[in-house]
């Protein structure tokens, strides 16, 4: 499985890794971070470093220990943009140089976690609508995009506006999604029930 090969556009890196139980050692500075954490918590952060050092090595910018922000994103060192995702078994990381693109997300649900009755909260008129034409496999696998797409733009935003105000539209090769003065170009990948989606600007 790769999914974010399949995703990433140029000047971007990323990594992913499926959890199989393999050791994943986190640097001090990070370690403190989770020093208190319930185990899978730990695991999970430990599994999103370790892809965030691949994406941040790929990119050339070495080994540097990746902190974290008061609203909990990645503090990347200096010059650096990225986003790291889990899911259950799973996790992903991408990073870009700051001077190519102003922010870049990245999220990963599996397909059906997206349930009809969060839609009001989360989709606008139009994503409902045209969720609803469609078959059920289909509905399930577009909601989880959307979800992902909404997911991908907060975290390449650090904030963003209410879900209901990221209209996410498909494209021939992805998505495109707009929400207050900005659009962001995504692309996405699925493998069995994962979907994995990044969005950039
Ligand atoms: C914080 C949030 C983006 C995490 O997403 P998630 O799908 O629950 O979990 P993921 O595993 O994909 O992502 C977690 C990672 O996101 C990153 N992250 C956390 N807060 C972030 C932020 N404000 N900005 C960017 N990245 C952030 C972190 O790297 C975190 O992993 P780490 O703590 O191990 O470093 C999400 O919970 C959230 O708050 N979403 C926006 C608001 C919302 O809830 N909308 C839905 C209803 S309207």
């Amino acid at each position: 499985m790769s999914l974010i090969s399949r995703i990433l556009a140029p000047g971007i890196f990323g990594a992913e890794i499926e959890d199989a139980g393999q050791p994943v050692l986190l640097v001090p500075e990070e370690e403190v971070l989770v020093a208190n954490a319930a185990p899978k918590r730990r695991r999970d952060f430990a599994l999103g470093r370790f892809c965030a050092h691949q994406a941040l090595t790929a990119l050339g910018r070495g080994e540097a220990p990746i902190g974290k922000r008061g609203n909990g994103a990645p503090h990347w060192p200096e010059g650096v943009v990225g986003s790291i995702t889990h899911t259950s078994g799973y996790a992903a990381a991408l990073a870009a140089d700051a001077s190519r693109f102003s922010g870049a997300g990245l999220d990963a649900e599996r397909v059906g976690a997206v349930s009809p009755d969060i839609w009001p909260r989360v989709f606008g008129s139009g994503e409902r609508d045209y969720l609803e034409r469609l078959d059920d496999e289909d509905r399930e696998r577009a909601a989880t995009l959307f979800f992902c797409a909404k997911e991908a733009c907060y975290k390449a935003w650090g904030t963003a506006p209410h879900f209901r105000e990221i209209a996410v539209t498909r494209t021939e090769g992805g998505f495109v999604a707009a929400g207050a003065d900005r659009v962001l170009t995504g692309r996405f990948a699925v493998d069995g029930d994962l979907l994995l989606a990044a969005a950039w600007y």
